[in-house]
């Protein structure tokens, strides 16, 4: 399922990524392993780059919680499907190192995908059942290629601390898993989404939204919103309540993947009202697919 890299391998090339005053960036395994060999406790924010306020709220929760900050940027081939936007995600580094020059981060990673994959990767991890529902159905192996790259940056890094963003709810889970399954010793802290003054949640990916359609955008939030509303005020059917919501969404002009009220902490269906409960939802609106998730 996983192309092998040939001709397309991306590279880390015309970036004038030396002339940032605080930054060390290092583009290679050994570097970066001899400059954090002494360092305590670091905490680590991996990500795919083109940073938003909602990465710079992930760095900023890491730098209060350790004095020793890593971010990684790399857009992992490994968790995009064939059709998707893996070749136009948005690739802006010299802007990231610039922000998080501003931020005092001083060490960053930026490895190549030759430094990466040096081979076809072949050793994969498996997961459990709950990784091919909601993201996983609509995305398949989306989140072995996640915790594959998670995997190989923690082993990288080996931090003490890893942030995740709740925006990307089953994400951060499946990490969760990742780590208490394979007794990794390092502490996963979720952090909260950010979001626009109209509720819609910070992406990279809101980006590709047309104009027109950013006012729209918002209006998934607005539904997982409604559904808690309903669910707090003694809603009690859900299925009900995640097919009228996934209605109104389609009548708008969405194409909906998904709405699902779910446990919390299994990230099964949910049962009734007394669980802990997440409400997650995934949603194309024309071309650009968001996601979204409100906790009850
Ligand atoms: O959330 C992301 O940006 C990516 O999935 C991650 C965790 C950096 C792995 O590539």
């Amino acid at each position: 399922m996983f192309k092998p890299l040939n001709q397309d391998i991306f590279l880390i090339t015309n970036t004038n990524i030396d002339n940032y005053s605080n930054v060390k960036i290092f583009n290679d395994i050994p570097s970066i392993r001899a400059h954090l060999q002494d360092k305590q406790s670091i905490a680590f924010v991996p990500t795919m780059g083109n940073l938003h306020a909602g990465h710079l709220t992930l760095i900023k929760h890491a730098k209060q919680l350790s004095h020793e900050v890593v971010v990684s940027i790399f857009v992992n081939r490994l968790q995009f499907l064939p059709h998707e936007d893996f070749s136009r995600y948005p690739r802006t580094i010299e802007q990231d190192c610039v922000l998080l020059d501003e931020l005092n981060v001083n060490t960053i990673f930026v490895p190549d995908e030759k430094i990466l994959f040096p081979t076809h990767q072949e050793f994969l991890l498996a997961l459990p059942p709950i990784a091919d529902t909601l993201e996983g159905e609509f995305r398949p192996g989306f989140f072995r290629g996640v915790t594959t790259i998670v995997l190989k940056l923690f082993n990288i890094i080996q931090p003490s601390l890893a942030l995740f963003g709740k925006k990307d709810y089953q994400q951060l889970f499946m990490v969760q898993q990742m780590v208490k399954q394979l007794n990794l010793p390092i502490e996963i802290i979720a952090s909260e989404t950010v979001r626009a003054s109209d509720g819609l949640a910070l992406s990279s990916r809101n980006q590709y939204l047309e104009k027109s359609q950013r006012s729209e955008a918002s209006y998934l939030f607005q539904t997982l919103n409604y559904i808690k509303e309903e669910i707090i005020s003694s809603h009690k059917d859900f299925a009900s309540l995640q097919e009228k919501s996934m209605q109104q969404l389609t009548k708008r002009g969405w194409k909906v993947d998904y709405i699902q009220i779910c446990n919390r902490i299994s990230l099964a269906p949910a049962q009734n009202r007394n669980e802990p409960l997440v409400i997650l939802a995934a949603a194309w609106l024309d071309k650009t697919r968001l996601i979204d998730n409100v906790e009850v």
